[in-house]
C-alpha cells in the first residue's frame, strides 16, 4: 500500500491500493465515531462499486444510507446538494456522522460541499473512482456546484478526513475518461516534476498507474499544504485551465471534456510562453507528443482568437488582468499576470 499524509488542518491520510474499497471499513473506523454513514454515489458508479463499499461498512456495524443521483455534470447543481442535506436531515444525521463520496470529480465536489454545509460541517471521506478524481480533485478540499452563470461558482474549502484510492476502479473507465484524467497527470508533471512527465512519456501508463497516481497526489498534497486557499502557489495547478475553460464554454460543456480542454490549453500556454521567450522552444511539441499518446486533442476547432475572446468574457469577475500559468521548463511553472489590453499581443494575435 502507498500512503501519504496531507498536513492541512488536523491532517488526513491518502491510501492507495488495488482492491482497497473491499476493506473500506478497516480504514474508516480509524477516522470517525459516526453511527450513520451517508454513501453518496451516482447511477454509473454505484452499480459497479456501491455494494462492495456498503457491505464493508455494514460489516462494521454502521447504518448506511445511500444517496444515488443521476450521473453527469448536469446533476452538479445547488438543488442536488440541497436534496442531499435534506436526505441527511430526514434520516437524523448528527454532526458526528459521516459522508462517504464514491465516484468521480462531480461526486466528490457535491458530497464534499454537502458535508461542508450540513450542520455547518460534518466529516467526509473521498473514494475517487475516476482517474481525474484520483490524481487531482479528491485531494485538497475544493468542493462546489455549478451555477447557471458558470462552473464551480458556489462552493467551499472543506478537506476530507481520509482519501481511499483503489486503482482497480480505473479498469471500468472508458479509454476516453482514462485519457481525460491522464491530462491532469500530465499537467502535474508539467508544473512540478519533469521526472513524472518523463515517466508518463516513456512508459505504458497502465502498468505503472499506482506510481503515477501516488506521484500526482504527493505533489498536490505539497501544494495544498503550502497554499490551501489558493492565495499563490495553488494557482499553478490551473496550468492550461484558463484557455481550457474557455474551450469548454465554447463547446457548451458538452462535446469537449475537461481533460481534453486542459490538454489543448496547456499547448496554447506553452506556445505563448515560447513566443514570448519565457519557455524553451520545443516545450509545446513535447506536450503535444505526450497528449497524442493518450489520443487527447492538441488543438481546438475554434480559432485562437475566439478562445481568447471567450477567456476575456470572464473580465467582469476577475478585474483588469488574468493570472496565466506558464512554464520556465517542463516541471517548473510560474504565474504571469497580464492585463487585458496586452493579452492579444501575448498570444501573437496582433
Ligand atoms: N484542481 C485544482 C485545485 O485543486 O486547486
Amino acid at each position: 500500500m502507498k500512503k501519504l499524509t496531507v498536513n492541512v488542518g488536523n491532517g488526513y491520510d491518502i491510501l492507495i491500493e488495488k482492491g482497497i474499497i473491499n476493506h473500506t471499513v478497516d480504514y474508516i473506523k480509524n477516522v470517525t465515531k459516526a453511527k450513520k454513514i451517508c454513501l453518496i454515489s451516482d447511477t454509473n458508479v454505484f452499480p459497479l462499486y456501491g455494494e462492495a463499499v456498503k457491505n464493508s461498512l455494514l460489516g462494521g456495524g454502521y447504518e448506511v444510507y445511500d444517496y444515488i443521483y443521476t450521473a453527469g455534470e448536469e446533476s452538479k447543481t445547488a438543488a442536488t446538494v440541497i436534496s442531499m442535506v435534506e436526505f441527511m436531515a430526514q434520516n437524523e444525521f448528527t454532526r458526528s456522522d459521516l459522508v462517504v463520496a464514491l465516484g468521480g470529480g462531480v461526486c466528490g465536489d457535491m458530497a464534499g460541499f454537502a458535508s461542508a454545509i450540513y450542520l455547518r460541517g460534518i466529516d467526509f471521506v473521498q473514494i475517487p473512482t475516476s482517474l481525474l478524481a484520483q490524481v487531482d480533485s479528491s485531494v485538497g478540499g475544493k468542493t462546489a456546484v455549478d451555477l447557471p452563470q458558470g462552473k464551480n461558482l458556489c462552493g467551499a474549502f472543506h478537506q476530507p478526513v481520509l482519501v481511499l484510492i483503489d486503482t482497480d476502479t480505473l479498469t471500468t473507465l472508458t479509454p476516453h475518461f482514462y485519457s481525460d484524467g491522464m491530462a491532469e497527470a500530465i499537467k502535474t508533471g508539467c508544473i512540478k516534476s519533469e521526472s513524472l512527465f518523463e515517466l508518463i512519456e516513456n512508459n505504458d501508463s497502465r502498468e505503472i498507474i499506482d506510481e503515477i497516481v501516488y506521484r500526482c497526489v504527493c505533489i498536490k498534497a505539497g501544494v495544498v499544504e503550502r497554499d490551501e486557499k489558493e492565495h499563490g502557489e495553488r494557482a499553478l495547478l490551473n496550468f492550461g485551465h484558463t484557455p481550457g475553460h474557455a474551450i469548454e464554454k465554447l463547446h457548451n460543456f458538452t462535446t469537449v471534456s475537461h481533460g481534453e480542454a486542459v490538454g489543448i490549453g496547456m499547448v496554447i500556454m506553452a506556445k505563448a510562453g515560447e513566443q514570448n521567450g519565457l519557455t524553451p522552444v520545443g516545450t509545446a511539441e513535447r506536450i503535444v507528443d505526450v497528449l497524442k499518446k493518450f489520443s487527447l486533442k492538441t488543438e481546438d476547432d475554434n480559432s485562437l482568437d475566439d478562445i481568447i475572446s471567450a477567456m476575456n468574457a470572464d473580465k467582469k469577475r476577475t478585474g483588469s488582468s488574468i493570472k496565466f500559468i506558464l512554464l520556465h521548463s517542463i516541471g517548473d511553472a510560474f504565474i504571469n499576470e497580464i492585463s487585458y489590453g496586452d493579452i492579444p499581443k501575448f498570444f501573437g494575435l496582433e
